[in-house]
């Protein structure tokens, strides 16, 4: 039977002290209480770099689990100012990331880069949450399947297993924008993802498939009628434990 677990990851991007642990605290507590409906998901938060290590150890054998952002695309150790490898993340103890952010792609990260990334993460053992989506001039274009196909064709390799990759729809138009893909334009886009993936890659797993962009309290209830999605990347609404957690409450309404 396919597996249903749907998961709620939070995208802190520049956000969080180490304070900050307490909205992780209180999320956690929230999951422990859940006792209804906390085997039905799963909830990852991927705060900045400079908390990965000790969320990571404060949060060890917890529900709540913490990835990443970004990292390097070669070698563990090397003269590569400012930056941080997957081998290095993974020696935090944290077990996910995520790759190929429509932020960092517009900072210059292209395909072949992202490529790397995920191949060295996968590597050093750690569950890939990779972002695709179009921008808004490609959507106005009709561009949106072809731009989607681009990105994983270009990034995922033939034989990869879904069982640690993540695939994130994250339509650059709907981040931080407040507006979203109707259910039904949503549903017709994972529904293609899903057996394109299947059919190109070649993967016995049914790939994971997240939708990511405005993601709130509100428009989860249109969200979640859209059944093949498998859960949600979450950027600005999971700077709150009430936000993050109303979400999931909603969600299960
Ligand atoms: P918002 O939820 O703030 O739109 O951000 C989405 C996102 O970029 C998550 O990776």
């Amino acid at each position: 039977m396919a597996d249903r677990t749907k998961y709620f990851i939070g995208n802190w991007k520049m956000f969080g002290l180490s304070g900050s642990y307490k909205i992780l605290e209180r999320i956690n507590s929230f999951i422990q209480r859940d006792k209804k409906n906390n085997k039905k998901y799963k909830v990852i938060i991927a705060p900045p770099f400079t908390l990965l290590d000790s969320f990571s150890k404060r949060f060890k054998g917890k529900k709540i689990k913490i990835a990443a952002q970004n990292c390097y695309e070669k070698d563990n150790f090397g003269a590569h100012t400012g930056s941080i490898s997957p081998f290095m993340i993974k020696k935090t103890g944290v077990n996910f990331i995520i790759l190929g952010h429509s932020e960092n792609r517009a900072l210059g990260e292209d395909d072949k880069v992202i490529k790397l990334k995920v191949s060295l993460a996968i590597k050093n053992k750690l569950n890939v949450i990779f972002c695709i989506g179009e921008n808004k001039k490609e959507k106005k274009n009709k561009q949106t399947l072809p731009v989607l196909k681009r990105q994983i064709l270009s990034v995922l390799k033939k034989g990869y297993k879904f069982n640690n990759i993540i695939i994130a729809y994250e339509p650059v138009w709907s981040i931080g924008s407040g507006r979203v893909p109707s259910p039904v334009e949503l549903k017709k886009i994972v529904i293609f993802l899903k057996k394109f993936v299947n059919k190109k890659i070649k993967s016995k797993i049914q790939p994971k498939l997240l939708y990511g962009g405005s993601v709130d309290k509100k428009i989860i209830y249109n969200l979640k009628s859209v059944r093949e999605l498998d859960g949600f990347l979450i950027g600005g609404a999971s700077k709150s434990s009430k936000n993050f957690i109303d979400i999931i409450k909603n969600f299960y309404k």
